[in-house]
């Protein structure tokens, strides 16, 4: 702000030396500063193995930000979409959905695996519940499905 604009408020009484000019100044600058980042990494959801050949798409229904892609047999999170609200957790009948930071040991690799493939242009995204696959009985209580994964 130039001096000259400061002039009157000091006339005013609101500011009244230089000393009182820097701190209301500083001031200012800390409060029209952007909140402060407490983490550099940016955390999201993630759909794990659970959901390869069932795809239920319960989870579909309530996420407020549409951030689930369809895959032949599969639903993946962008993980740039996602808001980490989550409200799609409790949805699945089977449990497919972490937070990345709950993740299983063994499903570690699904993070950058949803990411990867909520990039592909053959999966688009699904806003809407529909009937799950037909092997999804047969299939929902099976691990390691990951070499049945479509892309
Ligand atoms: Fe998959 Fe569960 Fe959604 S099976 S499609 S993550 S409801």
């Amino acid at each position: 702000m130039p001096l000259i604009q400061l002039q009157p408020l000091a006339q005013q009484g609101w500011l009244t030396s230089c000393s009182t000019i820097s701190f209301k100044i500083t001031t200012l600058v800390l409060l029209v500063q952007p909140p402060i980042q407490l983490s550099e990494s940016i955390m999201t959801h993630v759909v794990s193995e659970s959901c390869i050949q069932c795809k239920y798409t319960d989870c579909v229904d309530v996420c407020p930000v549409d951030c689930f892609r369809e895959g032949p047999n599969f639903l993946t999170i962008d993980p740039d979409e996602c808001i980490d609200c989550a409200v799609c957790i409790p949805e699945c009948p089977v449990n497919a959905i972490y937070a990345e930071e709950d993740l299983p040991a063994d499903q570690q690799h699904m993070t950058q695996l949803n990411a990867d493939l909520a990039l592909l242009p053959g999966w688009k995204s699904i806003t809407k519940r529909k009937a799950p696959l037909p092997t999804a009985d047969e299939w929902k209580d099976k691990t390691g499905k990951l070499a049945e994964l479509v892309r």
